[in-house]
């Protein structure tokens, strides 16, 4: 079969785009937080962890009281609640043509995705992992009835279960949190069955990253930090792990539209939060999750320079005949 090749996302973005908006939301951050200190947090897996912690009462707030800790992906430009199922439909339409009898999510939170999906397949046995144990907590109870999910707290770094236990493998926006990915990669691998499937909805920065002008930098690793994720790592260096780790690509979509009404969406709440300095400062003494306003705040800036995109991945363990 041949396989496609990756959109030239984002190509046409070049250092000549307009800073001026994002110096100014870069401005308004400045005078909230200590961008330095931020740059430098470190964000390991203890952070992940706390970051998530300290940030559920919020996610569930402000973001989805459903469990949903992803963007929505919403065609039409405009955000609707049930768009937070559009990546559990999208693998879902990978079903008919796999057939999968045991389904993996990576980073699952608290199975918003793997809940929804093992409620329509009971046929199929699902298995969901994830690093942060007060998400797995509300995922028991969110998912407590359905017999054919197992939710397991671990690291994607080194998968539980045996070679080839899967026939296909998903994730949303966890792996931008990988150490390793050619680590993470070749696990991925080794618990897919030939023919399987690895799926991957994620944001991450685009090819041309590092030629990009400074402000765009440092506006895209706050953004990053400020959710706990901490990379060197841009699209094409992506592209050649999934190669190196033995994948064929099958398919990659940039889909960043879709998940952008989501994005100004909060952008819209985090303003509110910005308008005045000084109460800003207090309510982050009073609650240090709302450092996570600066990552939707600066987004549709990051995005409209040509830092980040969000993309839909689709590879395959190729079957013994293709190796
Ligand atoms: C943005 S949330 C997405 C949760 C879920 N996929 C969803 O769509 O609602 C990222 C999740 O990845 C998990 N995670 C981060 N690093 C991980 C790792 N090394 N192994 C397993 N889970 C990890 C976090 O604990 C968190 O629950």
């Amino acid at each position: 079969m041949a396989v496609p090749s990756p959109p030239e996302v984002g190509a046409n973005l070049a250092s000549s785009v307009d800073l001026g908006e994002l110096q100014r939301l870069l401005s308004r951050v400045a005078a909230v937080f200590d961008i330095d200190r931020m740059l430098s947090a470190p964000a390991d897996q203890a952070a992940v962890i706390e970051y998530y912690t300290q940030s559920r009462s919020l996610y569930r707030n402000v973001h989805s009281s459903a469990g949903a800790i992803h963007m929505a992906l919403s065609a039409g430009g405009r955000f609707r609640e049930e768009d937070y199922l559009e990546q559990a439909r999208r693998v879902e339409s990978l079903f008919q043509p796999v057939r999968p009898r045991r389904v993996l999510e990576l980073g699952c939170g608290t199975a918003f995705n793997s809940g929804y999906l093992a409620s329509r397949h009971p046929d199929i046995q699902f298995f969901a992992l994830d690093l942060t144990p007060l998400h797995l907590q509300e995922a028991r109870q969110r998912t407590r009835v359905q017999d054919n999910l197992q939710l397991v707290r671990g690291d994607f770094h080194r998968l539980p279960w045996a070679d080839q236990a899967f026939d296909l493998v998903f994730e949303v926006e966890a792996v931008c949190h990988v150490r390793d990915l050619d680590t993470m990669l070749a696990e991925t691998f080794r618990v897919l069955s030939p023919g399987g499937r690895f799926v991957m909805f994620d944001g991450c920065r685009h090819s041309h990253f590092r030629s990009l002008p400074e402000p765009v930098q440092i506006a895209s690793r706050l953004v990053e930090q400020s959710m706990a994720i901490q990379t060197d790592l841009v699209l094409s260096d992506c592209m050649q792990a999934f190669e190196a780790a033995g994948f064929s690509l099958r398919e990659q979509q940039d889909i960043t539209h879709l998940a952008l009404p989501t994005i100004k969406r909060l952008q819209g709440k985090a303003r509110l939060f910005y308008f005045w300095p000084w109460m800003a400062r207090q309510l982050l003494r009073w609650n240090p999750a709302f450092a996570n306003t600066v990552a939707v705040y600066l987004m549709p800036e990051t995005i409209r320079t040509g830092a980040h995109v969000y993309l839909q991945t689709v590879m395959e363990r190729p079957p013994p005949s293709a190796a």
